[in-house]
């Protein structure tokens, strides 16, 4: 059964996935809210509509590739026509906090290098203002131990159970309690910082965004 929640993350990616048009290379997001589009692209797919994808992990690469998706390897690709996406923070001016699922640096190689990104939302991820989020930073191994003394005390190592967490490119995660009033400042010192691989910031990639509550979707505008 659907909890309303869940509808509307449907009801964002419905909107997100009504934007695919004939031809497009598709960037395919990660999480919840992207496996909604996921399959919603693959049920147009199936009705005849030709699109190639690329996919920002490897459980949307294979939820794609399972539901009839073209998934090609992004290695290869330059640039994408649209990638749809969720967030776990979304406000008025664009700016997103994304990588609770540890995707974000893929995410945002993805978003880089599309014509447009769309970040799709149920109403729980929306704020006047993102803050009350951690960032989630993307270390080198080798990096760890130095970088979570530069990021101080609000740095927590992500652990699955007992073990550290890893993403997709095998490197740690550390969850960073940040002030978030100045966000480009915190952005730009992580970018900064010798052994931060990504991070979840996203201050300039969203072009738009879909977010719905109780069933009504909203587009945000760039
Ligand atoms: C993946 O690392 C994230 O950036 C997701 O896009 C984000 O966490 C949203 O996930 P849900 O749609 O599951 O909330």
């Amino acid at each position: 059964q659907q909890d309303s929640a869940d509808r509307d993350k449907a009801a964002a990616a419905a909107a997100a996935v009504a934007e695919v048009e004939d031809g497009m290379l598709v960037g395919l997001g990660t999480g919840s809210t992207a496996a909604h589009a996921i399959r919603l692209l693959a049920a147009r797919v199936a009705d005849g509509l030709r699109i190639t994808a690329v996919a920002t992990s490897h459980a949307s690469a294979e939820q794609a590739r399972a539901a009839g998706i073209r998934v090609l390897d992004f290695a290869q690709v330059a640039r994408v026509d649209l990638t749809i996406d969720g967030a776990d923070r979304i406000d008025p001016r664009l700016f997103a906090i994304k990588g609770a699922g540890g995707a974000m640096l893929r995410e945002k190689i993805v978003a880089a290098a599309s014509d447009r990104m769309v970040v799709i939302a149920d109403g729980s991820k929306y704020r006047q203002a993102i803050g009350d989020a951690s960032v989630p930073v993307e270390v080198l191994p080798f990096a760890l131990a130095s970088v979570a003394a530069r990021l101080g005390e609000g740095a927590m190592l992500r652990q699955v159970g007992r073990a550290p967490y890893h993403t997709d490119n095998g490197n740690p995660v550390l969850d960073w309690n940040v002030t978030l009033d100045d966000p480009r400042a915190v952005a730009s010192r992580l970018d900064a910082m010798p052994g931060v691989l990504g991070h979840g910031l996203f201050l300039d990639q969203v072009d738009a965004a879909y977010v719905a509550q109780d069933g009504v979707v909203t587009r945000l505008e760039q």
